[in-house]
């Protein structure tokens, strides 16, 4: 999803709320805000980017000043997920780092389709998945070009999530409609197999097929919460999502995941995010970026 939903862009200015009446300190709440509910780090050159995600909120707050609506957001819980939502960054996109997928299809897939075959409940977890493209992408590639046999696969015994803090990002994910040119960034065999088109639509969009929607459960999620899951997973990809913490959350989060993990699942994090802290104990590295979960 390129960003995003009816956001000005970042740094520019919105009428009748006014810059000059955004203070250092009113960036220093909204950072604190963001960091203890969302683990995520805005540096002090985030602080336009604040304001143009932020100052919609306010005007339409009727509000005059940041001041004034961060103090109803203090004390009102719906203000505060809005804030946190807003400050949030969903850019994902088709097929993102495809070495992943191809690991997925030729190292990890035979096994979890001959496993969800059986009484075995083959579980994958797709954490920060934003708009969908992720999970999409990862469900065509499971399976597979040939469609008779992918029905047959979805039928199996398996349980797919994907989570995402902002719930602009989740209920597009579950809206599951992109246009054409989103989807040209997948194999063209899987394209043709999984995307159906809306008949008529200028810019060619599509929407994802029933046989991968029914599959998947799209759920709000904040990562630093306590997970409702009484189960390990298989596969769990985290991709571009920790590079929004710091230090200390990243290895919180990846022993969790490593926790989260049965022996021998696999963790897929983004191509700059390294695994690190007593969780990186837990993982063995298989491929670039990609970790196996061992005894321990
Ligand atoms: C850049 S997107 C990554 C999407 C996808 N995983 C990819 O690699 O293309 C990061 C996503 O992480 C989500 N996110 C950030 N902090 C989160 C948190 N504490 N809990 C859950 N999701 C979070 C954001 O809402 C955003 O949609």
């Amino acid at each position: 999803m390129e960003q995003a939903l009816s956001r000005p862009a970042d740094g520019s200015v919105v009428p009748g709320i006014s810059p000059q009446l955004y203070k250092e300190a009113d960036f220093a709440r909204i950072a604190a805000l963001v960091k203890a509910e969302a683990g995520i780090i805005l540096s002090s050159k985030k602080k336009m980017l604040a304001y143009s995600r932020l100052a919609p909120l306010v005007r339409e707050s009727g509000l005059q000043t940041f001041t004034e609506y961060l103090n109803v957001v203090d004390r009102d819980v719906a203000h505060r997920k809005r804030v946190i939502a807003a400050l949030t960054t969903n850019h994902t996109y088709f097929n993102r780092e495809p070495h992943h997928f191809e690991h997925f299809s030729d190292v990890v897939r035979p096994d979890l389709i001959a496993r969800s075959q059986s009484k075995d409940k083959v579980r994958i977890w797709s954490a920060g998945s934003s708009s969908g493209e992720e999970i999409h992408t990862l469900m065509m590639f499971l399976l597979g070009e040939d469609k008779a046999k992918g029905k047959a696969i979805a039928r199996g015994n398996l349980l797919v999530l994907a989570s995402d803090l902002a719930p602009h990002a989740v209920n597009a994910a579950q809206a599951a409609t992109y246009d054409g040119a989103a989807v040209s960034k997948l194999p063209d065999t899987l394209r043709k197999a999984w995307c159906d088109p809306i008949p008529g639509d200028p810019t060619n969009s599509v929407t994802i097929a029933r046989e991968i929607t029914q599959l998947i459960r799209y759920r709000q999620l904040n990562l630093l919460r306590a997970w409702p899951f009484d189960a390990l997973f298989d596969v769990i990809f985290c991709r571009n999502v920790m590079i929004y913490f710091d230090e200390p959350t990243k290895a919180e989060l990846v022993l969790r995941f490593a926790r989260q993990l049965k022996v021998g699942g696999y963790l897929y994090i983004g191509h700059s995010e390294r695994v690190s802290g007593e969780g990186a104990r837990l993982l063995k590295p298989v491929g670039a970026t990609i970790y196996q979960r061992i005894e321990g």
